[in-house]
């Protein structure tokens, strides 16, 4: 039985959360419609996890391709070098892909599969904290452009999302405490009692229990689910998921992809966010606090980078995708568990925080 389910009609998939899951060759096999599978990963993950995998799908035809690790290389190079092996190894429309690895994987090969032959069915399987929590879920995919982060993609769902919470133990401490910026995000945009939940079990959270943790993952991935499945495409609610993002983006553009982690970057540009709802007299100094307090216990900067100045972030916010007729719009929180759009924005006070 799947933990949840993302509801978008015809495209509803389920998403599978718990321990073990990687050894349940009956879950990976049921969302595989035909007999070739194609696994995308990287050189981190797959002396990790692929050959437990494969064993687990020996009625298939089966190969990988495994791309250099980090953010710099979610670019249209290795978007190129997927087209190229699954064309050179007869790839038909009946391929599936699965994404094994973290966000950067998950990204790629759900663009890969949504522009190959115009579109080949894809299964999630995140094996980092943020993209258990958010990436593997709701259908965005693309890969990075040297002049914006995610300026090339599309909206394209996956079959299902597999996720196997005892991945979390190979991941190094700081991918782990960047994948808790964006746990903390939903807490913040949408869901007070999670973000007091969470700040009661920081100490459960940080020792690895696997009940707290699946408890946690659930909960984000039926928010998200939620918001996805309201407004799949960000016309409205959606953009709320990028609170922390328009700062966040700007940073790691700037200081180079994969120098600033994506969580660390989300972490400061909540903070950034938190800091121009206050000045904007939107949100209590009080609750600034505890929104810093909680980010900075898992070890998430809250200041951006010194060299980072207002010239370079407008810059880069310009690009943004929320933006319209040319105006930045901000997702600024109106309260612990409450967040809005705005694009009322002044120059002077956007030079305060910044
Ligand atoms: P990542 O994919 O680079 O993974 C982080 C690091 O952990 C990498 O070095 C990776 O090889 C390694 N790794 C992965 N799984 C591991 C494991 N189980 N054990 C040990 N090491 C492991 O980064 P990420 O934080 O997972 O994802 C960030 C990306 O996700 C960014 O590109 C961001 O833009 C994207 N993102 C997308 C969405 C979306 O909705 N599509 C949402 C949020 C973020
Ligand atoms: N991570 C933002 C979104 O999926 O909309």
């Amino acid at each position: 039985m799947p933990t949840l389910q993302l509801d978008l009609g015809t495209r509803s998939y389920p998403i599978y959360i718990d321990s073990g899951l990687f050894n349940n060759s009956d879950l990976f096999s049921s969302h595989i419609r035909n007999k070739r599978i194609c696994i995308v990963t990287n050189t981190i993950v797959a002396p990790l996890y692929l050959a437990n995998i494969k064993e687990k799908l020996t009625n298939f035809d089966v190969d990988e391709i495994i791309l250099p690790d980090g953010e710099a290389e979610k670019n249209l190079a290795n978007f190129e070098r997927i087209m190229s092996h699954l064309l050179a190894n007869e790839h038909g429309r009946d391929t599936t892909l699965i994404a094994l690895g973290g966000g950067v994987i998950g990204d790629i090969t759900g663009f890969a599969a949504a522009s190959y032959q115009r579109g080949i069915d894809f299964v999630q399987v995140p094996t980092t904290l943020l993209s258990q929590v958010d990436s593997s879920v709701g259908g965005k995919t693309a890969v990075n452009h040297p002049l914006g982060k995610n300026m090339i993609g599309a909206f394209y769902q996956p079959k299902a999302v597999i996720i196997d919470i005892d991945s979390l133990s190979t991941l190094p401490e700081r991918e782990f405490n960047a994948g808790m910026a964006e746990v903390i995000k939903y807490g913040i945009l949408g869901d007070y009692d999670f973000f007091v939940w969470l700040e009661h079990n920081i100490a459960l959270i940080k020792a690895g229990d696997k009940d707290t943790l699946s408890q946690m993952i659930e909960k984000c991935c039926q928010c998200k689910a939620d918001i996805v499945a309201s407004d799949e495409k960000e016309a409205g609610v959606r953009a709320l998921l990028n609170l922390g993002h328009t700062f966040g983006h700007a940073i790691e553009a700037e200081q180079g992809y994969g120098n600033w982690l994506h969580g660390e970057a989300v972490a400061t540009g909540m903070v950034l966010a938190a800091k121009l709802a206050v000045a904007m007299n939107l949100l209590e100094v009080s609750e600034l606090c505890r929104i810093e307090s909680l980010i900075k216990v898992f070890d998430l900067p809250l200041l951006a980078p010194k060299t980072m100045g207002f010239d370079n972030f407008v810059r880069h916010m310009r690009r943004d995708k929320k933006n319209i007729g040319g105006k930045l719009r901000f997702i600024v929180p109106t309260a612990i568990g409450q967040s809005e759009i705005r694009d009322d924005v002044t120059v002077e006070i956007l030079q305060q925080i910044l």
